[in-house]
């Protein structure tokens, strides 16, 4: 498990490789006394310097409640290990309750946001919302400029993912409750 302490930094201007793949992610939110966590599939880079994260967040959820409030979210890039726990997350609203902790999900503080970093994760990308009222009140979409990311190194070092375990590789969703693992890594020759 990894824990805040093990949590390294990656250079802002990498911060897009923790995304590039495609992970779901659980965003994580908190305002004053509250916080909240649920899961986004509808997770992608969208520039390297400033590095830039889009989102998006239904109108409906808590979630978008507190990150309308705060203007600040992170992304946690949760491994197969913890796919149970984010079919939780996207499954049941945090209005009225704890949701990390019917999760079962310990938290860390981030370095730069208030909202919490998740143990175990694979990733954290902490942002701060560029606001763009039109995109957000019609598409949920969601900029957040990365002010700083951290990795798992047992999972990503050297600007390379590895997955060392099948339980810790991240996931992608399909519906249901149905993922897929990230599968098996390839390289192939440069184009000459
Ligand atoms: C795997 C998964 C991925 C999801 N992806 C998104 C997403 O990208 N955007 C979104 O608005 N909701 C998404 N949802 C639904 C929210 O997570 C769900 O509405 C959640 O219960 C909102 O919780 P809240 O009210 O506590 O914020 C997803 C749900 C699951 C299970």
């Amino acid at each position: 498990m990894t824990t805040a302490s093990s949590a390294q930094p990656v250079a802002l201007e990498r911060a897009y490789l923790l995304l590039n793949h495609g992970p779901t992610v659980l965003v994580s939110t908190a305002h004053g006394e509250e916080r909240n966590v649920m899961a986004a599939a509808w997770a992608m880079p969208l520039d390297f310097s400033p590095p830039k994260m889009l989102v998006v967040v239904d109108k409906s959820t808590y979630t978008r409640e507190l990150i309308e409030r705060s203007g600040e979210f992170a992304l946690c890039i949760p491994t197969r290990d913890q796919a149970r726990a984010t079919y939780v997350a996207g499954s049941e609203t945090g209005r009225g309750t704890d949701k990390f902790a019917a999760c079962g999900f310990a938290t860390f503080a981030a370095s730069r946001i208030g909202a919490p970093l998740i143990e175990g994760c694979l990733g954290w990308l902490e942002c701060k919302v560029v606001p763009e009222p039109h995109n957000q009140q019609v598409y949920d979409l969601f900029i957040g400029e990365v002010v700083a990311a951290w990795a798992a190194p047992d999972a990503f070092s050297g600007n390379r993912w590895h997955f060392p375990q099948a339980g810790r590789r991240s996931i992608h969703y399909l519906a249901g409750g149905s993922f897929f693992a990230t599968g098996e890594g390839f390289s192939v020759a440069e184009p000459q």
